[in-house]
């Protein structure tokens, strides 16, 4: 008896402890919402449902919630513009201050659902809560059966942050209007309002630009070239560009049209001066070298040092001294100013190679009368040059970190992507900034076990992602606009393996920038993440479960190999061989670090979660295991 009353002091321990949305009545949410109170009951979906739209605003929404309830259903409800209904969807009298434009309340009890909101785009992230809350069936793209039924809840919800961006890079891979619509169907899914769209590059430029024809008649065409990215081969002579595309001004028009409808913003880039390979092969003119280059299929074009120092060994960069290129700039920005309604523009700046201005009279010449002595202002003029261009088109400029070297203005938002050093000076300095730092918010790395893993050069677990915090200690957080994901496409050939880049990394990103900083718990994530496995299955999403794989490190004292393992999710038992046998369940169980005895040994590891394999098989050589010594991910096994 006393044994069960400890059991139950215990149970109860727990409960308390657990965040609102535990795996009680199944809710898994994601992001987390800022308050979520569990309620007794159901409420039980029909065909005879009748979601009421209180006035005009809360139409749209009735109709986008009608959509994925009869695609799922098979059935046929509309909505109706009433206001009572079991299904009410309205836009507060007297806006609720706390909730702002984008909070929500929802209530679900057996006798109805209510969703109120200041907004239309409130009520929209109310109604992606909803639909969270049924069963993962509702991803169902076609009619299908299941218990249609939604738990009784009272939820107050309001995001932390008013940037919540995705980047893709359309550039390095071509993405069509309709995978670009997908995406932002999916990024909408988890509250992400912002879409940074990387259509040019060296790799290919994607945007029709009607003053400027062989942008996208020379630009958008590369040589197909299959294989890893940057070690292509060159182009041959007479080879035809045959791997690209391009999105006409009507095709843009369409994509912002449809992303306003799902209260997304989209922030155009085109990257300027470095990048600008594909640029250049359509008007050589605007280099220094004025060499004439090729739209770049992924060759090794460029040398890294270390450090983030490089040399490019083909000229990929404007000429700052030329006024024809800021002509050319005007142009572009004239059309780009014309087709995106988004107050920013972004204008890339980042990772400039100045060996050719060094070495050009004109540029040079430029220097003397501007009476500067380093590269790095000449990219500062231009940068200013190019805020004035955008500044007449009525927009503002948003730029890469790289941009504070030159010196810009205070009005030049900065996008911080090499760490969160970039992001911490320039809002020291008022700039508003946006923090995408490699270290937690680039989904083109690796998420798990490289030997696994497709490669990449480096490598963001989820765990990581999961544990960003935007707003640096001591910065005001009034000048952090919010945070971002960065797709980086080199090695993402398709939309299957742009999904698997994305997901789980983008759920832990989403929670980053919506929910509260406070109630943080990577256990509870992880439970809820795989509850969308679940529903990611279900919606014929793919999805990355390098989660469930070992991590393996090394570390190397006095010739002898120690090995540490861990895993990102709790609950997984790792087991493994050092004989060269297969290992299952049977094999040793790891408990801690060992010492690899001497000889040519692999070591084998596979994890079971209760009894059963979970995960991959991993391989690794002791050449494998002696050259990751030390290379440790150490806030993993805290
Ligand atoms: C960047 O990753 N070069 C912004």
């Amino acid at each position: 008896m006393k044994k069960l009353l400890i059991f139950f002091v215990l149970i109860s321990f727990c409960r308390l402890s657990l965040p609102a949305q535990s795996s009680k009545d199944g809710i898994a949410l994601i992001p987390r919402p800022v308050s979520l109170q569990s309620k007794t009951g159901f409420f039980k979906l029909s065909p005879a449902v009748r979601i009421a739209c209180a006035g005009d605003a809360a139409m749209p929404v009735g109709e986008m919630l009608a959509m994925h309830l009869n695609k799922a259903t098979g059935w046929k409800i509309k909505p109706q513009k009433f206001s009572s209904g079991n299904i009410l969807l309205q836009i507060n009298k007297n806006a609720d201050d706390k909730i702002g434009k984008e909070g929500y309340q929802l209530k679900v009890s057996s006798a109805g659902i209510q969703i109120s909101a200041n907004t239309s785009a409130g009520l929209f992230y109310g109604m992606q809560t909803l639909l969270q809350l049924l069963p993962e069936a509702i991803e169902s793209p076609t009619a299908t059966t299941a218990k249609w039924q939604i738990p009784a809840v009272e939820i107050l919800d309001y995001p932390r942050f008013g940037w919540r961006g995705i980047m893709l890079d359309v550039s390095r891979h071509f993405f069509s209007k309709e995978e670009v619509k997908r995406y932002i169907d999916q990024m909408v899914r988890l509250k992400f309002n912002t879409l940074h769209w990387h259509l040019t590059d060296d790799h290919g430029w994607r945007i029709e630009i009607k003053s400027l024809p062989k942008l996208t008649e020379v630009g958008a065409w590369r040589v197909q070239r299959y294989g890893r990215f940057n070690t292509r081969k060159d182009p041959q002579p007479d080879e035809p560009a045959t791997y690209g595309g391009y999105y006409t001004h009507d095709d843009i028009r369409e994509i912002v049209a449809y992303a306003q409808t799902q209260y997304v913003t989209i922030i155009p880039e085109i990257d300027v001066p470095g990048h600008s390979m594909a640029a250049i092969a359509a008007y050589p003119e605007l280099s220094c070298t004025q060499q004439k280059v090729y739209v770049n299929p992924g060759t090794a074009f460029s040398e890294w040092y270390g450090n983030g120092t490089f040399k490019m060994l083909v000229d990929n960069t404007l000429n700052p001294s030329d006024e024809k290129v800021y002509e050319f700039l005007d142009k572009v920005f004239t059309e780009v100013a014309m087709l995106f309604p988004a107050p920013y523009i972004h204008v890339g700046g980042d990772e400039c190679y100045k060996g050719y201005w060094v070495n050009n009279p004109d540029c040079q010449a430029l220097m003397k009368q501007l009476k500067i002595r380093h590269v790095e202002d000449l990219q500062g003029y231009f940068m200013s040059r190019v805020e004035k261009i955008i500044q007449s088109k009525g927009k503002k400029m948003m730029c890469w970190d790289e941009v504070l070297e030159g010196g810009v203005s205070t009005d030049v938002a900065i996008m911080s992507w090499r760490g969160m050093k970039g992001g911490i000076k320039a809002a020291k300095e008022g700039h508003q900034v946006v923090m995408s730092p490699t270290t937690y918010a680039y989904f083109d790395y690796q998420q798990g076990e490289a030997s696994i893993e497709p490669p990449v050069y480096a490598s963001l677990r989820v765990k990581k992602v999961y544990s960003f915090e935007p707003v640096p200690e001591g910065i005001n957080p009034q000048y952090i606009l919010g945070a971002q994901g960065n797709i980086w496409t080199e090695q993402i050939p398709n939309f299957r393996h742009l999904e698997y880049m994305s997901y789980p990394r983008l759920w832990a990103l989403s929670e980053v920038v919506w929910s509260p900083k406070e109630g943080k718990n990577w256990q509870d994530f992880a439970r809820r993440m795989e509850h969308h496995f679940l529903r990611a299955d279900v919606a014929g999403i793919n999805y990355a479960k390098s989660v469930y794989d070992a991590i393996i490190q090394t570390t190397k004292k006095e010739g002898k190999l120690t090995i540490e393992m861990a895993t990102e999710i709790p609950d997984l038992q790792i087991y493994y061989t050092i004989d060269n046998t297969m290992p299952d369940n049977r094999s040793p169980r790891y408990e801690k670090p060992f010492e690899l005895p001497e000889g040519n040994i692999t070591l084998r590891v596979v994890t079971y979660r209760a009894g059963k394999p979970i995960g991959h098989l991993i391989t690794l050589p002791l050449a494998q295991l002696e050259k990751r010594a030390g290379q440790h991910e150490k806030e993993l096994f805290d």
